[in-house]
């Protein structure tokens, strides 16, 4: 590199040696060339470190933001207007391709995140498409367990039997760790809370979409009991909740609601969530 710009110089200085001479043109025609062959070379070369650099940045950034969750929530939360209320969608026993991707479209067209509780055994080749696109959409995926057993049912081995392969495959499959565990029916006692690392994120607004299945019942639930602060239960298994998702999403960021991550809401509001610990929602009181 040095000693092709030592040349672009040295054929700059005969260049203006040569126009003095010749007080006419600047540059013959072959001295012209030959500048433009070699200024071409570089900027060639130049270019192509620049690819370099460039492709290297991602997977840079990649280990960056798998090692430091402080620098991953300041990063994915910049943009967001902290003078703004926000909301926490969660979905829970998923994933399922028929539905799941449909809601990642809505979400996708409305500026909007969430946060999917998935079950372990839903999880493998058929949808780690799904759980990548979450990722690349900032979303976030948490543990709802293997196979959704009560955790209360279980001795220790039982509860981590249940939560942490499902860690493992969640990390495995999408590329991030896994922070979060929400347990199945929100049961958990104190031998749950000793027998997991990651805090468990409960609700406070229940769509009860399950019990309903229905979509004009499920939007006035979750729209009239809209909070700053709140954590929404939904599942994104069912068709009927992404039917009311359509009307939902659209409706909450049009009422000004930012629609974010757990982890985010977490970050956003000065709230360091704890292993073992359960939240229900991160209103300021
Ligand atoms: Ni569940």
């Amino acid at each position: 590199m040095k000693k092709l710009l030592g040349t672009v110089v040295l054929l700059a200085l005969i260049g203006s040696i040569l126009t003095g001479c010749s007080k006419g043109n600047l540059y013959s025609r072959e001295e012209m060339q030959n500048l433009h062959d070699v200024i071409g070379f570089v900027e060639e070369k130049q270019l192509e470190y620049q690819k370099v650099v460039a492709d290297s940045l991602p997977s840079k950034l990649g280990e960056k933001l798998t090692t430091d969750m402080e620098f991953v929530d300041y990063l994915s939360t910049k943009d967001y207007d902290p003078n703004k209320p926000t909301i926490a969608l969660t979905f829970d026993d998923g994933p399922k391709t028929s539905t799941t991707n449909e809601l990642l479209d809505i979400l996708e067209a409305n500026g909007a995140k969430a946060t999917f509780f998935v079950l372990g055994e839903n999880l493998g080749e058929k949808t780690e498409p799904i759980l990548r696109r979450m990722v690349s959409m900032g979303c976030e995926i948490g543990n709802h367990s293997l196979d959704h057993t009560q955790l209360t049912t279980l001795d220790a081995d039982g509860i981590r039997s249940k939560i942490e392969p499902t860690n493992e495959i969640i990390k495995e499959l999408s590329g991030r760790p896994c922070r979060l565990i929400r347990p199945p029916y929100g049961s958990a006692d104190e031998n749950v809370s000793a027998n997991v690392s990651q805090p468990m994120i409960l609700w406070d607004i229940d769509s009860r979409d399950w019990e309903s299945r229905d979509a004009s019942k499920i939007i006035p639930k979750v729209r009239d009991a809209a909070c700053d602060g709140a954590i929404i239960l939904m599942h994104d298994i069912h068709p009927e909740t992404i039917e009311a998702c359509k009307t939902l999403i659209p409706e909450l960021v049009k009422q000004g609601y930012q629609l974010v991550t757990v982890s985010e809401m977490a970050y956003m509001k000065g709230i360091t969530l704890e292993p073992g610990k359960k939240y229900y929602d991160m209103i300021e009181k």
